[in-house]
């Protein structure tokens, strides 16, 4: 019968030009992590002047490779496909690596082969245990270097002792590790990869030196992400056929997870890292990291821009808060800052002076019988000068609001309340006194805005105080304030 297909070699060695060389190493590392080794033992040497590097990976697995057709023959069925703590899937990764050698040697314990340019060829020679693999490849000087790097990125397991060259690569210290939820893939009762949740330890690792954070499957690097971490999940994670990506609601699972975790380690400049951001958008961030992540990101004292209460953002300014606007924070973050509590409204926080409280107990006023005289007399200079200043005559009513924190309060609606404990009597026996022209300037500029620190509250002033200067200039009586004088 013949085949339907056939593999050009060379075909497929051009096709992996584009992959970084690194990933020759990873794929036979990965290979023999995934058998039940105890050591692992890689070289890679580059004779001077030569364009040929020989590239070594030994393991000690008890059993070797159980048919040796398995590293020649692409997409058969992998034996790992079902097993999601091992690194093996596609059953491809050896073939790619064959693709690129000009002559490599499998030994193993049953079987051993070589190939080179007359073919492929079987071997006598045998192994105790474990399996040799030893290629020879063209490799530039700058792909050698970075080869003999990326070694050093890999996170070896911690019961298979990992040499490079001779060296220890030593094994490398979690500084967070836990259990998550995630995406993995492993093969149905028919051999197909199916997606499936489950349950795996994941392993957060510092980033060294001028490493760039990434995404590992079990110690191997899979994915860069350029985060604050290096994640390790031990289990499969969801891999492109060219396992050097996943799908992206993937990363954000598992930086979420990450995030939850890791938030108050986090350095504060973190926090406005992408993928915090990415986490503090998501469904399953946890109040605890959205609280941590906006204080280090804007500070603990901060507030959300109130356009309800313009004045209470002004006094959150001045009271040294970091007043934080609608587009600092995406819809999704902003829906989880509020679930978590985590920044609360200016008006909350630093609210403008509100004489009545929404639902609060009626305001008490005094009967106008009830008035002293020179309660009367100020009043009616009041409501003499307000047709000069605001063009429109004014109602006064004297309140009894011993407790509030106001002395007269006054809207453009509304009466000029005037609180009579809070004044006290002197105020109003002083007549047209400075403090009394003052107080009628600050709310009667209400009519214009509300305010205090906006710019309209303060022209409506200068305004107010001028037109006072002028209207007096113009009828010097407009301030007399004696008692019994009637108007
Ligand atoms: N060092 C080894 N010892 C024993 N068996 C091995 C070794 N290396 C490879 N194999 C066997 O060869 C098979 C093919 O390896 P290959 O890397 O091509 O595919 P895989 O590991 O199954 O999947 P992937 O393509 O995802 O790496 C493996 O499934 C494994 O059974
Ligand atoms: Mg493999």
């Amino acid at each position: 019968m013949q085949q339907w297909f056939e593999v050009d070699r060379n075909g497929l060695a051009k096709l992996l030009e584009r992959k970084g060389r690194e990933f020759l190493l990873y794929e036979l590392v990965q290979n023999a992590w995934d058998q039940d080794s105890t050591r692992v033992d890689v070289t890679l040497t580059k004779e001077p002047g030569s364009r040929l590097a020989t590239i070594r990976v030994e393991d000690d697995d008890p059993d070797g490779f159980k048919t040796l057709p398995q590293a020649w023959t692409l997409f058969a069925e992998s034996r790992k496909k079902a097993d999601a703590e091992k690194r093996g899937r596609f059953n491809l990764g050896e073939k790619l690596v064959l693709a690129l050698c000009q002559e490599a040697e499998i030994v193993s314990t049953t079987e051993a082969v070589r190939f080179d340019a007359s073919g492929r060829t079987p071997l006598r020679r045998r192994r105790e245990r474990g399996t040799v693999f030893e290629g020879k490849l063209r490799l530039t000087n700058e792909e050698f270097a970075a080869c003999c790097a990326a070694v050093h990125r890999l996170l070896p397991p911690a019961g298979i002792t990992t040499t490079f060259n001779g060296r220890l690569l030593p094994p490398r210290t979690p500084c967070a590790e836990f259990e998550a939820s995630l995406r993995t893939e492993i093969a149905d009762a028919e051999g197909n990869l199916r997606p499936a949740t489950r349950k795996a330890s994941v392993r957060v690792f510092p980033v060294v030196g001028d490493e760039v954070a990434t995404l590992y499957e079990m110690g191997i690097p899979v994915v860069p992400t350029g985060d604050t971490y290096h994640v390790d999940v031990q289990q499969k994670v969801p891999l492109s056929l060219d396992r050097d990506n996943v799908p992206p609601a993937y990363l954000r699972t598992l930086r979420t997870a990450v995030l939850n975790v890791m938030h108050d380690r986090l350095p504060a400049e973190q926090a406005t890292a992408v993928w915090v951001r990415e986490a503090l958008g998501t469904r399953d961030v946890s109040s605890a990291a959205v609280r941590t992540v906006v204080a280090n990101r804007f500070g603990p004292k901060s507030v959300v821009y109130d356009p309800s209460d313009r004045e209470a953002n002004k006094l959150a300014v001045v009271a040294g808060y970091t007043v934080v606007h609608g587009s600092q924070l995406s819809a999704e973050e902003w829906a989880n800052v509020r679930t978590a509590g985590a920044l609360l409204p200016a008006g909350q926080v630093t609210p403008s002076p509100k004489p009545f409280t929404p639902g609060g107990p009626p305001l008490q006023t005094l009967p106008r019988e009830a008035w002293s005289d020179a309660e009367q007399a100020l009043v009616a200079l009041y409501q003499r000068l307000a047709p000069h200043l605001i063009g429109q005559p004014i109602e006064v009513k004297l309140a009894l609001a011993p407790d509030a924190f106001w002395a007269a309060c006054y809207g453009p609606a509304g009466p000029l309340y005037l609180n009579r404990p809070k004044l006290g009597r002197r105020f109003f026996k002083g007549g047209a006194s400075e403090e009394a022209l003052d107080l009628l300037i600050h709310e009667l500029g209400h009519h214009y805005a509300g305010d205090h620190l906006s710019d309209d509250y303060y022209r409506a002033l200068t305004k107010l105080g001028a037109r006072l200067a002028l209207a007096v200039a113009r009828d010097p009586r407009l301030l007399s304030c004696s008692t019994g004088d009637g108007e």
